[in-house]
C-alpha cells in the first residue's frame, strides 16, 4: 500500500515536472503552431511561399541554413496587422547549384525559415516570431520532437534566437541592421 502511494506520488511528480518543462519552453506550443499555420496561409496568399512564390537570386549559403539560399522580405498582413516578414528558402541535394535552383526551385527546396515581426510579442527578442517549415508548409520539429515555431532557441544554446543573437546591430537580423 505504501509502495503504491509512493509510486503514485512519483508519477504525479513526474507529470508535474514535465508540465512545468513544457510551459517553460518558449516555443513549440499549440499556440505557436496555430500561429505558424496562419502565417503560412498569409504568406501563400501574398506569394512569399508556395507554388507562386516570388524568388530572389539564389546565393551560396552558410551553415545551418543550407547549401544554396534565397531570401526575400516585405510587408505581410496577419490578423489585420501589416508587419515585416523575412523568408529564407533553403536548398540542397547532390549536385545542387545556383543555376539549378534558379531553373527549378521546387526540385531542390528543403526547408523554409521565416521571421515575422509581431508587435508586442517579445521585446527581448525584438518581437520576431520564428518558424521552420517543410517545403509544403508543415512546421518542422527538432530532434526532441518540439515544433520549431515561436521564440525558438530563446535562452538556449542552440536554435534560431541563440544563433541570431550574434547578428550585428542587436536586431537579430544578419543581412542588414
Ligand atoms: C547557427 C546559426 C543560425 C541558426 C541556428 C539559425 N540561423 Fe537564420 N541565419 C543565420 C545566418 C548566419 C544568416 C545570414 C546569412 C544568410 O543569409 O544565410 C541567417 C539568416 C536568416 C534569415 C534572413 C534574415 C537575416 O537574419 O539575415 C532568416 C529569415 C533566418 N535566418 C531564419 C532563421 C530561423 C527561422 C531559424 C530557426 C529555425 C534560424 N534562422 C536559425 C544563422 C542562423
Amino acid at each position: 500500500m505504501k509502495m503504491n502511494l509512493l509510486m503514485v506520488a512519483g508519477v504525479v511528480g513526474m507529470v508535474t515536472t514535465m508540465g512545468a518543462l513544457a510551459a517553460a519552453a518558449p516555443f513549440g506550443g499549440a499556440d505557436d503552431v496555430a500561429y505558424a499555420n496562419k502565417l503560412w496561409k498569409a504568406m501563400e496568399k501574398s506569394h512569399y511561399v508556395g507554388g507562386e512564390a516570388i524568388m530572389s537570386t539564389p546565393y551560396t549559403g552558410v551553415h545551418p541554413h543550407g547549401a544554396i539560399l534565397d531570401t526575400i522580405e516585405g510587408p505581410l498582413a496577419v490578423d489585420g496587422s501589416v508587419n515585416k516578414v523575412m523568408v529564407k528558402r533553403n536548398y540542397g541535394g547532390d549536385a545542387v547549384t545556383k543555376q539549378a535552383v534558379a531553373d527549378d526551385p521546387k526540385k531542390w527546396l528543403k526547408a523554409v525559415t521565416v521571421m515575422y515581426k509581431r508587435p508586442g510579442y517579445d521585446a527581448e527578442t525584438k518581437d520576431w516570431f520564428w518558424v521552420k517549415y517543410s517545403p509544403a508548409g508543415m512546421v518542422l520539429k527538432n530532434p526532441k520532437n518540439m515544433a520549431l515555431a515561436g521564440k525558438v532557441g530563446k535562452g538556449g544554446s542552440a536554435g534560431c534566437v541563440a544563433c541570431h543573437q550574434a547578428a550585428p546591430g542587436g536586431d537579430l537580423v544578419f543581412n542588414h541592421d
